[in-house]
């Protein structure tokens, strides 16, 4: 009894600190109720999450990303284009400061919170990541050689997809799965 009181609160500890993020595993809509009603938006495979609760098959989250003001698409960092949450109205997010990048842009700190299926979330990144790598070179290597993930830089990268994803006929979610592999080589 003794010795269960004191795993108690350390059990409780350890889950504030490590269970509380996790990884879209494929893009899905941020419901805001757990069920399947009006979307807030979509969160974008591979963004990081906090987990705030869990309601039948629904996982209550929080995405914590940067935007330019006046957007409806927040990035996971500050001047770096890699697409977190694209919101059907600017009101989705709570603003909760705000930061310059090195060109002295001003990001807006933003915070949306809601529901997504859990089945959407992953506690592995590099799994997630590594189906996009795979979509890559099944579909990007067809009618010219595979391009070196590091010919582009993060910020870069989108535009050739937009372009690429059209002679590809790539779905919107293969082109994120894709995008955020070649995004997340860079760093
Ligand atoms: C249906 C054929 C086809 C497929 C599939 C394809 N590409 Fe291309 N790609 C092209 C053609 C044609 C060009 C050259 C003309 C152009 O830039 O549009 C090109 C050019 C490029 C370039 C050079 C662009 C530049 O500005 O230097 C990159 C990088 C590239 N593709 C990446 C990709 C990636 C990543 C994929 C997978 C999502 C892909 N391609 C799939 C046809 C294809």
């Amino acid at each position: 009894m003794k010795l269960l009181k004191l795993i108690a609160p350390l059990c409780v500890i350890t889950t504030m600190l490590f269970a509380q993020s996790a990884f879209l595993s494929k893009s899905a809509p941020l419901y805001t109720e757990a069920s399947e009603g009006p979307a807030l938006g979509e969160l974008v495979v591979a963004s990081e999450v906090k987990t705030l609760s869990t309601s039948g098959d629904f996982t209550e989250v929080e995405f914590v990303g940067y935007m330019p003001e006046g957007s409806t698409i927040a990035y996971e960092k500050a001047g770096v284009l890699m697409v977190g949450f694209q919101a059907l109205s600017p009101s989705a997010y709570k603003i909760i400061g705000q930061k310059k990048d090195e060109y002295d842009t001003v990001w807006l700190n933003v915070s949306v919170k809601g529901f997504v299926k859990t089945a959407s979330l992953g506690a592995d990144k590099s799994k997630i990541i590594g189906a996009g790598k795979a979509l890559f070179q099944s579909k990007c290597g067809t009618c010219h050689a595979l391009h070196p993930e590091d010919e582009f830089d993060a910020n870069v990268w989108p535009s050739i997809l937009v372009a690429m994803s059209a002679q590809a006929g790539l779905s919107g979610a293969e082109r994120y799965s894709i995008e955020k592999y070649l995004q997340n080589f860079q760093k």
